[in-house]
């Protein structure tokens, strides 16, 4: 149920036995995303293609860092996205991996609106 998490805000579920973020993201986080050149990137992947069209400001992502699978700190680090505290990598507002040792950008796990403010998570 997506209708009690504010804009700017997100939170941990568990899919899987593992957890996953939801963040609903403001116009500014979606646009700084979508400002990144792609070459700028170490897993080139436009902000487009990590959320669903219509639904932009929801970004639902695999909560364990590509790198060794802590959880990375939302809200943080230079890119105004999460950063993982066990080796320092950073993301940014879309889940890409931007500094540190992490290989690849946060997981996107299959999902689907059942409603504009419902999710389906697999
Ligand atoms: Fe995240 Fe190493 S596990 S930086």
């Amino acid at each position: 149920d997506l209708s009690k998490i504010e804009e700017g805000s997100g939170v941990t579920v568990k899919w899987r036995g593992s957890p996953v973020f939801i963040r609903h993201r403001t116009q500014k986080e979606i646009d700084e995303a979508r400002a990144v050149p792609l070459d700028q990137l170490k897993d080139p992947e436009a902000d487009e293609a990590r959320v669903q069209k219509g639904h932009e400001q929801w970004l639902v992502m695999s909560a364990l860092c590509t790198h060794l699978g802590c959880i990375p700190v939302g809200d943080a680090g230079e890119f105004g996205g999460w950063v993982c505290p066990c080796h320092g990598s950073v993301y940014d507002t879309s889940g890409r991996i931007r500094k540190g040792p992490a290989p690849k950008n946060l997981i996107i796990p299959p999902y689907k609106f059942l409603t504009d403010s419902t999710i389906q998570i697999g």
